[in-house]
């Protein structure tokens, strides 16, 4: 089973300002949708808020949302109450796509991390994407730093892990 997360990051490790990703990178928008197919989406409640309403859920997939709230509503989405349920619901092909605490959980079951370096420092961050520890993630590739039209430097690294 294929299960990725990916995420994009500041040079620190900063993913989130204020409920919002603080770059804006159209071409890793566009990979996400590439890289996450037809699969099922897994999101943190906030996340799922973050997103803008006339994009969620995102289309072509299943929207699955983690909360302890067992009333909450994510119309579009179905609703559970950790990650392995979502996994468990998923029941194939899997992107988790944040954010903080569950990039964190998925450290522990993830095949896969593609990352986003952004090449900037977010002043005022306050949520982190997870350590990547060397000894069991394998750099597949790095690429080459590139600029996205709207002028951010940004460059895709992708991991394998090495038993998974
Ligand atoms: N740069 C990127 O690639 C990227 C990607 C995704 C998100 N983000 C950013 O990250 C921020 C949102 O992330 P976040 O860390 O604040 O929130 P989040 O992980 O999206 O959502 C947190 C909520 O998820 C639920 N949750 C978390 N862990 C759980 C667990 N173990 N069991 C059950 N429910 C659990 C809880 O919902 P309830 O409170 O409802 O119980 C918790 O309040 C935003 O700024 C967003 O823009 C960035």
């Amino acid at each position: 089973m294929t299960i990725a997360q990916i995420w994009a990051q500041d040079l620190t490790g900063a993913i989130g300002k204020d409920n919002t990703i603080p770059w804006r990178i159209p071409e890793d928008l566009a990979r996400f949708k590439k890289l996450s197919g037809s699969g099922a989406v897994l999101m943190g409640r906030r996340t799922w808020e973050s997103l803008p309403v006339r994009f969620r859920p995102l289309p072509g997939r299943r929207n699955i949302v983690i909360t302890r709230n067992a009333a909450y509503q994510a119309p579009g989405a179905e609703t559970v109450a950790g990650l392995s349920e979502a996994v468990e619901l998923a029941g194939g092909a899997a992107t988790i796509m944040g954010g903080s605490a569950i990039y964190e959980a998925g450290m522990a079951v993830a095949t896969h991390l593609y990352v986003t370096e952004v090449d900037i420092l977010v002043d005022g961050a306050d949520t982190f994407g997870p350590e990547i520890d060397p000894n069991v993630w394998t750099v597949v590739s790095r690429g080459e730093w590139l600029t996205s039209r709207t002028g951010t430097r940004y460059r895709f690294v992708d991991y394998r892990h090495v038993s998974r």
